[in-house]
């Protein structure tokens, strides 16, 4: 149980979901026996919705793992978005880079290799969305970056907000994981709070928070 939503709710949400293309389920499988996490099945159709309602043209992803958000994103986008998509894991950095080439998408996706907060220190070049799915204990600090290359109608969606459950009560959170609980719920009162910031947090998934300019 995600210890996010009902688990009779969550399973009545996913049955409503169309069955994934070949490809995504190829991807699903893969992510699956590797235990690789991947963006959830509601998550991925949110993410969907938005990308396909807002067409952004650049998208900046935190997090690639085997490619599977970013091969989503792009393919919502009407085949028509630039994702750059930053990963640390050299393992994770050869799957994405044979699934990128498998579907020939080498020229769409271009992975950045390193630390995010590295790799975001040196961009520069404005995106239309982020997706924030990497470094849950790094939100906050990550979050300036985000918003310095955000452009001034642009969207930062974050997966995994509510980290299963725990950022929203004490009484779930496990003792290993204080870090990351107390900096995500800074990540949250900051999005939420800023006065030039709209947030809305949606209990979906492992927790979605869309922020975006006033
Ligand atoms: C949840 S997975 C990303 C899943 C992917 N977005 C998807 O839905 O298909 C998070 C990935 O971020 C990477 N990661 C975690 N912290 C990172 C950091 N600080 N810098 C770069 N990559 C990081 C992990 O190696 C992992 O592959």
């Amino acid at each position: 149980m995600s210890e996010i939503t009902y688990d009779y709710m969550e399973e009545y949400i996913r049955s409503l979901i169309p069955e994934a293309s070949e490809k995504f389920k190829e991807l699903e499988e893969f992510a699956k026996e590797n235990r690789v996490p991947i963006a959830q099945k509601e998550t991925a159709k949110f993410l969907e919705f938005i990308v396909s309602m807002k067409k952004p043209l650049r998208i900046l992803e935190l997090g690639t793992a085997i490619g599977y958000s970013a091969i989503l994103m792009f393919e919502a986008s009407g085949f028509k978005a630039h994702i750059t998509t930053i990963e640390r894991d050299e393992n994770m950095i050869k799957y994405a880079k044979e699934n990128f080439g498998k579907y020939n998408l080498e020229d769409k996706i271009e992975i950045k290799e390193g630390d995010c907060l590295e790799v975001l220190e040196k961009l520069d070049k404005p995106y239309d969305l982020i997706f924030m799915d990497a470094g849950k204990g790094h939100y906050n600090h990550f979050l300036p970056h985000c918003l310095r290359l955000l452009n001034e109608d642009g969207i930062i969606v974050a997966d995994n907000v509510l980290f299963r459950g725990m950022v929203a009560s004490d009484d779930l959170v496990k003792r290993r994981k204080i870090t990351i609980v107390k900096r995500m719920r800074k990540y949250l009162d900051l999005v939420s709070k800023d006065e030039n910031l709209i947030t809305s947090v949606i209990p979906m998934g492992d927790g979605i928070a869309v922020t975006k300019r006033r």
